[in-house]
């Protein structure tokens, strides 16, 4: 008996030794106290023993048994406390370690200065509509009373896809589209894009911004005209701006003007922007030709309107006195973080 509960032990002890984990001393467990394990075994061979030696052997297994089961319990409680122990470690954070910063995306400044310049639109009357980007030479140019040799047409302006089709070059190709589908009276305004086949620098860019108003009602005069493009300047730079108004030409308009404000980056006394001369050029307008309104199956005796465009990256460079036009498409954080 001595023997077998030696070799129990030494067995015993040496997979206790090897158990890395607290699942595989529940094994060792089983296999040594389990009934069917070796404990179990010399239990059921009490029988054969005398009846003398029965209580001395019985209690000799019984301590085997607890011995075992303590030690079981011992070892258990070491490895299951590593266990933790490792598995605290790794989900550990420093709760002193600085967050991550977030970025909140933002409208482009173009967006931004649309947004304000419909708002103001809206506010006076206008509502809003959006004319192609790829458009016909109709719309874009014949319908607009451009004579046929007129330069504006040249392949060095336009963009053209076929004789037939180009890039808008102006937000005005929504004049006649607006005739032919909206009932009168017509206020609407038009932001979108307009393309030029032009060298690219500081000042100039092969695309750009534009909104075009175009008013279209009865009895529509030139003062109606002047006091329009007047209020609107003074509420985008929100305060009374002093305009002025230089004959100009454009097919589509007659009489045709462009409109100056006051410079507002020397308060008009003179400086490089203005070129020295206290003004600054911003839009230009006329009343709409008879032959742009006859295009669109406008009356022109019953009839009157005006239309007036500006170049809204202009516009935004004058409002934050930002000096290159080529910001606005290059995507530069440092310089879109600023609106
Ligand atoms: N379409 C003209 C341009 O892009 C501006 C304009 C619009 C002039 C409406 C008169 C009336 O230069």
């Amino acid at each position: 008996m001595d023997e077998a509960i030696k070799r129990i032990k030494k067995d015993f002890n040496s997979q206790l030794e090897i158990a890395s984990s607290s699942s595989e001393i529940d094994q060792i467990k089983v296999r040594f106290l389990g009934k069917k394990g070796p404990i179990q075994d010399l239990m059921r061979s009490l029988k054969d023993v005398s009846r003398e030696e029965r209580p001395k052997v019985g209690k000799m297994i019984n301590d085997l048994k607890e011995e075992l089961s303590h030690s079981c319990q011992h070892t258990f409680d070491a490895l299951l406390h590593k266990e933790e122990k490792i598995k605290l470690e790794s989900q550990k954070m420093d709760v002193t370690l600085p967050g991550r910063k977030r970025f909140l995306g933002r409208p482009h400044p173009i967006t931004q200065i649309v947004t304000d310049i419909l708002a103001i639109f809206k506010e006076m009357g206008f509502s809003i509509q959006y004319g192609p980007n790829i458009e016909s030479d109709f719309y874009n140019f014949e319908s607009l009373n451009f004579p046929e040799d007129h330069p504006a047409r040249d392949m060095q302006d336009t963009f053209y896809f076929s004789k037939e089709m180009l890039l808008r070059t102006h937000t005005s190709n929504i004049q006649v589209r607006l005739m032919e589908k909206e009932d009168l009276p017509i206020r609407v305004a038009c932001p979108g894009k307009a393309f030029r086949n032009e060298n690219i620098s500081a000042r100039s860019h092969v695309f750009f911004h534009q909104i075009e108003g175009v008013y279209i009602d009865k009895g529509v005069s030139f003062g109606d005209l002047l006091a329009t493009l007047k209020a609107f300047f003074s509420k985008i730079f929100k305060r009374e701006i002093k305009m002025r108004f230089r004959a100009s030409y454009f097919p589509f308009v007659e009489p045709g003007l462009e409109a100056d404000i006051e410079c507002l980056v020397c308060s008009a006394k003179g400086c490089k922007i203005c070129k020295e001369t206290g003004w600054l050029e911003v839009a230009g307008a006329g009343m709409i030709h008879p032959n742009v309104l006859k295009a669109g199956k406008i009356d022109p005796e019953e009839y009157s309107g005006f239309a007036w465009c500006f170049g809204i990256e202009r516009l935004q460079m004058l409002l934050h006195n930002i000096k290159d036009i080529r910001l606005f498409t290059e995507n530069d954080q440092r310089f879109l973080s600023q609106f």
